[in-house]
């Protein structure tokens, strides 16, 4: 049996004639920029969110750039983050000049543990950064009490997140911004690339819409610079199709986990940990394995699908050899890249194919 990690055909076969249909009317309409598609994707995911408002860009790397930017994050700047994370929520801080300043994640659920942020803060901190990883949000509370008390922007990276609740709230919702991504993997998932802000901050949510149209004011006059960060209508097309499924499709994720979850229970598989805080939208089904190595090349050898979500954490990467960090610094993170691998938990997965991955891993690890 084959069990692919991600199976984006079988959600699109469900869904063809819809976005087929409405990748047309955008099409024949020749309104190929901005536009009704994207205004109303912005007005729902606005209220999916909770929040005020929202701002379709190009990416969720793209949601990330432009907050800081339209944050006036800049050269000298620090920004404290997670390093155990996908690339771009601390690439945008560096591209702008700024600091990424980490700190350690709790090796429970992954994410930025806020007990160590507030050792990491000088006064050239501008914001916090916390990630919303696997689909699980940060300990928010936590954060933005921090946040409040050195007068720091919070800007959720919620790519993995979207609609994930932390008590009640959000993600999104809670800081000054939150950031997401319709990268295909996704929960909503679009067509190509495409993300959105969120805010509740009527100036930054003006500044953000100027932001991604060269802080153009009105057309052809620039007060400060930004960039093309638009976001396509056929891509707002296709994920407005896509909206309404998303909390089956989420709701089918924690069903799949749960499977896992009791799959596992008493054996040395450790299964992910959901805070009593959180419902996680399990973007991610990630688990810590002995011998993780092997136990990925043994499923990639069985056509059993799976991924290290993230190998290097960041603070050791190539690339930010400058911030002088070495191995040990932030040893959660370097024991987490070292044991976890994601497990296939899209909505579309039946029993027997979680029984397949579940029984291979056990199998092979006796
Ligand atoms: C945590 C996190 N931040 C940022 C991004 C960037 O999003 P995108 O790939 O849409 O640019 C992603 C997605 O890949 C992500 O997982």
């Amino acid at each position: 049996m084959k069990v692919p990690l991600l199976d984006l055909k079988a959600q699109y076969a469900k869904i063809k004639d819809d976005v087929l249909a409405a990748v047309s009317e955008v099409l024949e309409s020749q309104v190929c920029i901005g536009g009704a598609k994207v205004a109303e994707l912005e007005t729902k995911i606005a209220a999916a969110s909770e929040c005020k408002y929202a701002v379709g860009v190009s990416s969720g790397t793209d949601a990330i750039l432009s907050s800081l930017m339209s944050l006036g994050v800049g050269r000298g700047d620090e920004v404290i983050t997670s390093p155990f994370t996908f690339f771009a929520t601390a690439g945008c801080i560096a591209r702008l000049g700024a600091k990424p300043v980490f700190a350690d994640i709790d090796p429970k659920t992954y994410n930025i543990n806020p007990e160590l942020i507030e050792a990491a803060v000088t006064e050239r901190t501008k914001a916090v950064m916390p990630v919303h990883l696997f689909g699980q949000m940060a300990d928010m509370d936590s954060i933005m009490a921090i946040a409040g008390r050195f007068g720091l922007a919070v800007i959720e990276d919620a790519a993995q997140s979207i609609t994930a609740v932390y008590k009640n709230k959000r993600a999104g919702s809670i800081g000054t911004a939150g950031c997401f991504s319709f990268f295909p993997s996704k929960n909503l998932g679009g067509i190509g690339d495409g993300g959105m802000v969120v805010t509740n901050d009527e100036n930054l949510h003006h500044k953000l819409v100027l932001m991604r149209n060269h802080g153009s004011e009105p057309k052809y006059y620039h007060s400060f610079i930004g960039g093309n960060f638009r976001l396509d209508p056929v891509q707002a097309a296709a994920l407005l199709v896509e909206l309404p499924y998303l909390n089956k499709w989420s709701r089918a994720r924690r069903k799949n986990a749960a499977y896992y979850d009791a799959k596992f229970a008493d054996t040395v598989v450790q299964t992910p940990y959901i805070s009593p805080d959180c419902t996680s939208i399990y973007n991610q089904y990630v688990i810590r394995v002995p011998r993780r190595d092997e136990v990925v090349a043994h499923l990639k050898a069985n056509d059993v699908g799976c991924e290290i979500y993230y190998p290097v954490p960041l603070h050791l990467q190539e690339c930010f050899a400058y911030l002088g960090h070495k191995p040990g610094d932030l040893p959660e993170s370097e024991k987490a890249a070292r044991e976890v691998m994601a497990l296939p938990v899209y909505p579309e997965l039946t029993d027997e194919m979680q029984d397949h991955v579940a029984g291979t891993i056990l199998e092979f690890l006796g």
